[in-house]
């Protein structure tokens, strides 16, 4: 019977947790033995009690609980833990299985080390986006969160109503909120802040998004000199630094007259694209509201900091790199069942052996047996200056 552990986030922005009672329910009944580290849970409100009652086993998360795991099942990517008093990675056992999000382009030390250890290591961001992995695609989960959560937090952030409203004191224009980058979260935030009664404008360089863009109700900025951005597997691709220049010439002129911008552009393994300059920043109103939600992969707008809310020009710039972390129930929830799915298909509770033909798991399975397995992450790493400390 393979055991499965789930240990708590140490990171110290994380509030989720990989498994709630309802897939600890399902994991137990399909014959895994399920521990879990005490108060794993707590943050997003699931008690140690409510996961004893479906029958995980309640431990301390030491080096033992760790060590004896087939299958670990977490967030983010393994670190230092205070309780092990070293690397998480190295006290994973030889041949287990990781398998959660861990940054393939930002955390190179921790690949290392999972790496060296030879522990097999599913990347929850490496779910090839086809519709037979649509139930385990927790990128998409995720956006969604940070997508819908991000437009709560500039409307609250604002000094203004979102609608348009007539009153007995006369008419209050509705809040012009720009957002950058229609993918999933991109989308869902278009749809929010329609509820809200904002005027919506966007920009994306896949063209494809524009009709899905306009059917949620929001404007699509045309950016007709341009060629299509639309690069590997429906992402977008890397812009050219003059087609970025035209770019933001054209977006320019929605931003220094929006209320808010929500940016959410990524291009997958690559820095943030720059289209929010300090010099738009300052060309727009005091009291208009930022958010970058690509800050963690270098940001979208110039002045954005990651982790920290800052004012420059009078305008308030947030930079939450973990946006779903804000509403850890409903985040963990759908993560949960995102790596439960992955489970049920894939992994057996009587012995760890992965089938390295389906197209999901060979696309997911980041490192297997010592060695990274994807070819532009195993360049990066080769790239990657950091040494693993001993
Ligand atoms: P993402 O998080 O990688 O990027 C967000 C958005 O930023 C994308 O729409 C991208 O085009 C845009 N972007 C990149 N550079 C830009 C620039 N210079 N200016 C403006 N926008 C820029 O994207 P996400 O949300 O992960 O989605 C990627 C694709 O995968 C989308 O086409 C999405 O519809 C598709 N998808 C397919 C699924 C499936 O199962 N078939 C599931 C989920 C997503």
């Amino acid at each position: 019977m393979l055991k499965v552990f789930i240990p708590k986030e140490r990171r110290e922005d994380e509030t989720r947790v990989a498994a709630t009672p309802e897939t600890v329910k399902k994991m137990v009944k399909d014959g895994f033995a399920v521990t879990l580290e005490e108060g794993a849970g707590v943050r997003a409100h699931f008690s140690d009690e409510a996961f004893a009652e479906v029958g995980a086993m309640i431990v301390k998360g030491d080096s033992e609980a760790w060590n004896q795991a087939d299958v670990v099942l977490k967030v983010n990517p393994p670190i230092e833990n205070d309780l092990l008093g070293g690397h998480e990675a190295d006290a994973l056992k030889a041949g287990s299985l990781f398998i959660g999000f861990v940054a393939p382009f930002q955390s190179p030390e921790s690949l290392k080390r999972l790496r060296d250890r030879k522990i097999s290591t599913v990347s929850m961001e490496l779910i090839p986006r086809i519709t037979r992995a649509q139930n385990m695609d927790a990128l998409s989960s995720q956006a969604s969160i940070a997508g819908y959560k991000s437009v709560l937090i500039v409307a609250e952030r604002l000094d203004k109503y979102f609608p348009m409203l007539m009153t007995a004191a006369g008419t209050i224009q509705a809040t012009k909120l720009v957002i950058m980058g229609a993918g999933v979260a991109g989308l869902q935030a278009v749809a929010t802040a329609r509820r809200l009664g904002a005027i919506v404008e966007v920009s994306d360089i896949r063209p494809a998004v524009k009709e899905e863009v306009e059917s949620l109700g929001g404007r699509f900025i045309d950016l007709p000199e341009l060629e299509s951005g639309e690069g590997e597997g429906g992402y977008a691709r890397q812009v050219t630094p003059e087609f970025l220049r035209k770019q933001q010439a054209i977006v320019r002129e929605h931003v220094i007259h929006a209320d808010a911008v929500i940016t959410t552009a990524l291009v997958p393994g690559k820095r943030a694209p720059r289209l929010v300059t300090a010099e738009m920043v300052q060309a727009m109103r005091p009291g208009a509201v930022i958010l970058d939600m690509a800050v963690a992969q270098g940001g979208n707008c110039e002045l954005s900091r990651e982790g920290k809310d800052i004012v420059a020009h009078g305008v308030t710039i947030v930079g939450n790199p973990n946006i779903p972390a804000t509403m850890p129930r409903d985040a963990s929830l759908v993560y949960s069942r995102n790596l439960y799915n992955f489970m049920k298909q894939f992994v057996s509770p009587e012995a760890l052996s992965l089938d390295l033909e389906d197209d999901i798991v060979s696309g997911a399975l980041l490192i297997h047996q010592g060695q990274v397995r994807n070819e532009r992450v195993a360049a990066f790493l080769d790239s990657s200056p950091e040494e693993v400390k001993s």
